[in-house]
């Protein structure tokens, strides 16, 4: 299986690493160029190219982008992809972070929106972890506090996909259902950062107050901020604390 990957950022670089360690083969590309990211290339193995690339000849392409970047990225840039390719976007839409976004605000869930830009259908997943937690959380299949991820997309097949490799990382999954859907694990929502585990995840899809998402989500940037350089329980402590002082670990 064969992976692609845009934005080796923060939480993108640890996403690299993680599929290295699981012996994926990685090529990575990002705005600045292949020269740029010859630290991580000799850290973790990943074959840094450009972005024209990154998107051919891969089976799964993970889009780890603020969403500020996707019109910017080269016109057309998908169709050089095989139209087989699993396209994965781990972004979130900040408005403070990436301008305002009248369609998300008016309901268009933002990977749809990011589906649009690309015209290309994606799956959601590893929007809703942090980074500090990805690198560290990861457990052996079967652990009983093994980590949880939402995923949703509309191809239940290329999902199992999906969920195969979130297990080969170090995760659970849940399926959380369609693109259309997916405002469940978007930033607000009481599944994002915490770490639940499968059942805790479940049941939490089921009781998302959509008309929330925005408030809590500003609830949760200035929680996040405050332990910004604490590790990732504390990050996840503050997220939990957002939602329900009972949810705290
Ligand atoms: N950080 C987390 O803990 C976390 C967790 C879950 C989800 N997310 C989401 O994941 C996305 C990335 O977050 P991050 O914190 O990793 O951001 P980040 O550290 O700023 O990294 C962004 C990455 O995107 C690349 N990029 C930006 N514009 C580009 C363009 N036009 N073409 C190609 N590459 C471009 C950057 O490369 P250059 O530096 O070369 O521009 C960089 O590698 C965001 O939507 C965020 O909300 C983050």
């Amino acid at each position: 299986m064969n992976i692609g990957l845009i934005g080796p950022g923060d939480i993108g670089a640890v996403i690299v690493k993680k599929l290295r360690d699981a012996g994926y083969p990685v090529k990575m590309a990002n705005s600045k160029g292949p020269d740029s990211l010859r630290e991580l290339a000799a850290k973790t193995g990943a074959i840094p190219v450009s972005v024209e690339e990154v998107v051919q000849d891969v089976d799964i392409l993970f889009l780890v982008l603020p969403q500020k970047a996707f019109p910017v990225l080269p016109k057309g840039l998908l169709n050089k992809a095989k139209k087989e390719t699993i396209v994965i976007d781990v972004g979130n839409y900040y408005p403070w972070r990436d301008g305002r976004i009248d369609e998300i605000e008016s309901g268009l869930t933002e990977s749809a929106w990011v589906e649009k830009q690309i015209r290309r259908p994606v799956f959601k997943v590893l929007n809703s972890i942090v980074a500090k937690a990805l690198a560290g959380a990861g457990r052996p299949t079967g652990s009983r506090d093994r980590v949880a991820l939402p995923i949703s997309g509309d191809n239940p097949k290329a999902k199992e996909i999906v969920a195969q490799l979130i297990d080969r990382i170090g995760f659970d999954s849940v399926d959380a259902g369609t693109i259309a859907e997916s405002w469940r694990q978007q930033p607000g929502s009481p599944v994002y950062c915490i770490n639940p585990t499968k059942e805790e995840l479940q049941q939490l899809l089921k009781n998302v107050d959509r008309s929330s998402l925005v408030t809590n989500r500003e609830k949760s940037t200035k929680a996040h901020r405050a332990v910004e350089n604490e590790d990732y329980q504390t990050q996840v402590n503050a997220h939990r604390s957002v939602h329900n002082e009972k949810m705290k670990q």
